[in-house]
């Protein structure tokens, strides 16, 4: 077991690193050590005790005034503890005060990975070596627990966090903050390295030293967001991509979140994350339980690059259910960029035509296909096929679609509602609008009350309706709005509060009960392109669609900061029309396919538009794409450059037994005169020789990794290369 307990000290074992626990002699359960792999020394030794003024002491220190929760490490600091620092928990006790104190009170291990009922969370098979520690504390006056979890995945060097807080008193409880883990470390000096964008801009990467204060991240919005990602890296000032100390902090949650990270009076750093506490209460009655979302976190002294893999390899094995997360994911035409709302069956068969022909696998109709949607002012929650429109009845369409030998998806967004529409003339109090208030809009629509149970059931009748009544192979499940002003009328004015977590867990609910009636479908998550692209979404979808940015260059961009994190299978990546329809620029074909290659690849325009020379390089691509799927699946991923800093953008999949090897990226700038651009790979065989293909020369692994290879000279401005390598032989 990667679990080892002694004398109350808690230590978890992963392949590469150590994280360390201890309930001290007060009984307060101390953070003593995490990071490099080490031995299970009881390391509260490094804790420097000393009577520091201003600092709290609990009166179970009794006189000892150098004992004070204000700078000593802890697992799950809470407010009123006299640690002035950023917490985890505020939670009045019937006392209007929001404060408690927490001791250790007992703790269990096992085998395997623990659950969180109605929440996503990372799983694991009986014959994986996977163990979880429960430590359970308890308020020092009152009936109140708070169970930690801990999930140890030796493999992927992650463990993983979560929250449950439990009412044994006989009397409400009032949360009003209940975050997911703290990480407390005894040194400053650390980069944080965040994700940030907006709308057709996600996960952008900036790395900043954190500073004596507040560095705070967080979304409002009711979903994760395009504007933050829910995950963070802290790194040493030195950690490059090959090599240093990181640690990675990935929230499974869809909604909002925050994430608070802390250098303190006494130079130490402390990071917490959670559910956005901004707008959230939570009334707990007797004998409930509250359950805090997951957290995964990670640690790597081999780099950012190493880091990535440990989330890319535990996220595809042991967090993605889908049963497609190791099938080849079919290559897709979508009509949203060829068509948007003007079509009708016949211009879409004529798209499917087109796609056999290139041999695509799977035609998606996306928006308009309902009610009466004929642009993006009505019609949402009437999930009623619109066959005037069609001109067929959906599974006469279907019929026709596979009857070419194509699969078939469709688009949903089953969060939403338009007030032109009939749901919302028969149930305008579905919408979560403020009485007496006029409703804040938002791309011209509201937001359906995922926290209620009949629109919960409303939206599975009609989505089941409409999933039965023709073979439809796939769902893109969209969501296309920020949540505000937002209020439930089943709920008491008390109880506002705990709306938008209710509603997420009402938006969980939905999915499962999807997934678990039909099995085999492949739903692919969207938020307006990239504004719920989170761990805790990929529970449900084992592929996003990345961002509604569809222009290559600037999907570079955005796959990178992606990469960090989310394996390149989840990513979800098409080949649009140019002049692109965000940015206007104009990209050669063969540059947005080797792009949009790094995902789960796709085309997003009218293939009859193309010119044969167009269709020549569609059909090597959907060739190629089908030729090196597995290894840009499975392979390790590399980042070659960061594109803010070197003018273009490479990467790289290695196979496991690094038998073989695709570069791939993007030259942005073409430059007259200049010297051809080297590109140093990773994750080779030190002394085995590679061979490129099409070419004689043969360099060593060693050779590649600390020379390079030269990128062919560059003629036009953002420029694709692809390079495969094959392994010959061991020197
Ligand atoms: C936003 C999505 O990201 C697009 O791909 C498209 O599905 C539109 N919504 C349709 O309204």
């Amino acid at each position: 077991m990667a679990i080892i307990i002694k004398d109350n000290v808690f230590t978890l074992q992963t392949k590469n690193s150590t994280y360390q626990m201890k309930a001290d002699s007060k009984g307060v359960l101390l953070h003593t050590y995490y990071g490099k792999k080490t031995d299970e020394t009881d390391y509260s030794y490094l804790i420097s005790m000393q009577d520091r003024g201003f600092s709290g002491n609990i009166y179970e220190a009794r006189e000892d005034r150098t004992y004070s929760l204000d700078f000593l490490p802890q697992e799950f600091p809470v407010r009123g503890s006299g640690d002035y620092r950023i917490s985890c928990m505020h939670a009045d006790l019937g006392t209007g005060v929001r404060d408690c104190l927490l001791f250790f009170d007992s703790y269990q291990t096992y085998h395997g990975k623990y659950g969180l009922e109605g929440l996503p969370a990372m799983f694991a098979s009986e014959d994986e070596p996977v163990d979880t520690l429960e430590i359970t504390l308890k308020d020092s006056q009152e009936e109140f627990y708070l169970h930690l979890y801990y999930g140890v995945f030796e493999e992927h060097d992650i463990i993983t966090r979560a929250a449950v807080v439990e009412n044994r008193t006989d009397q409400e409880i009032r949360l009003s903050k209940v975050l997911s883990a703290c990480l407390d470390m005894d040194h400053d000096g650390l980069d944080f390295i965040h994700f940030y964008g907006r709308h057709t801009r996600e996960r952008k990467m900036e790395r900043v030293p954190l500073f004596h204060g507040v560095t705070e991240l967080r979304s409002t919005r009711g979903t994760s967001s395009h504007q933050h990602n829910p995950f963070v890296i802290l790194a040493d000032k030195t950690t490059s991509e090959e090599m240093g100390e990181c640690y990675g902090f990935s929230l499974l949650y869809s909604g909002g979140f925050h994430l608070h990270a802390e250098v303190d009076q006494f130079h130490q750093t402390r990071l917490v994350v959670g559910i956005d506490d901004s707008v959230f209460t939570w009334s707990l009655q007797p004998g409930e339980r509250f359950v805090a979302p997951e957290v995964a976190m990670a640690y790597s002294n081999g780099g950012l690059s190493q880091l990535s893999h440990c989330y890319h390899n535990g996220f595809q094995k042991n967090l993605i259910r889908s049963r497609w997360k190791d099938k080849r994911r079919p290559i897709l035409v979508n009509n949203w960029e060829a068509t948007y709302f003007d079509f009708n069956a016949e211009n879409l068969l004529k798209i499917a035509e087109e796609a056999k022909e290139l041999e695509l696998d799977m035609l998606v109709l996306d928006d308009g296909w309902f009610g009466k949607r004929n642009d993006d002012f009505s019609g949402l929650g009437d999930w009623y096929v619109n066959e005037e429109k069609l001109g067929c009845t959906l599974k006469e369409l279907v019929d026709k679609v596979n009857g070419m030998g194509l699969q078939f998806g469709l688009w949903f967004e089953p969060e939403m509602v338009s007030e032109d529409s009939d749901l919302y003339r028969n149930h305008p109090d579905w919408a979560m609008v403020v009485p007496d208030r006029r409703p804040i809009r938002s791309r011209s629509q509201l937001v359906l009350d995922m926290s209620r149970e009949d629109v919960r059931d409303y939206i599975k009748e009609r989505l089941f309706a409409i999933l039965d009544s023709a073979n439809i192979q796939y769902v893109k499940w969209d969501m296309n709005r920020s949540v505000a002003a937002a209020y439930s009328v089943l709920l008491p004015r008390e109880r506002q509060g705990e709306l938008r977590h209710r509603y997420v867990l009402g938006l969980y609910e939905v999915m499962e009960a999807m997934l678990e009636r039909y099995p085999d479908l492949l739903l692919e998550g969207c938020s307006g392109g990239g504004g719920r692209f989170d761990a805790g979404m990929l529970y449900y979808c084992p592929q996003i669609w990345c961002s509604d940015d569809t222009d290559a260059h600037e999907r570079t961009v955005i796959q990178y900061g992606t990469s960090f994190f989310y394996p390149v299978s989840t990513v979800g990546s098409h080949v649009s029309a140019v002049p692109n329809h965000q940015t206007g620029r104009v990209t050669s074909i063969r540059t947005r396919g080797t792009v949009a290659m790094a995902g789960s690849f796709g085309y997003e325009l009218d293939l009859n538009k193309l010119d044969e020379e167009e269709k020549k390089e569609v059909s090597e691509q959907v060739k190629s794409y089908k030729k090196y799927q597995n290894l840009i699946y499975n392979g390790l991923y590399y980042r070659l450059c960061d594109p803010g800093e070197s003018g273009m953008s490479f990467w790289e999949f290695v196979s496991e037994d690094s038998l073989e090897v695709l570069v791939q990226g993007v030259v942005y700038r073409a430059q007259p005169n200049a010297l051809r651009r080297r590109l140093r790979l990773a994750g080779l065989s030190e002394e085995a020789k590679y061979r490129v293909t099409g070419e004689e020369s043969i360099y060593s692994g060693k050779t590649l990794m600390a020379g390079g290879i030269l990128l062919p000279e560059i003629k036009g401005d953002d420029m694709a290369v692809q390079i495969h390598l094959k392994r010959l032989s061991t020197l």
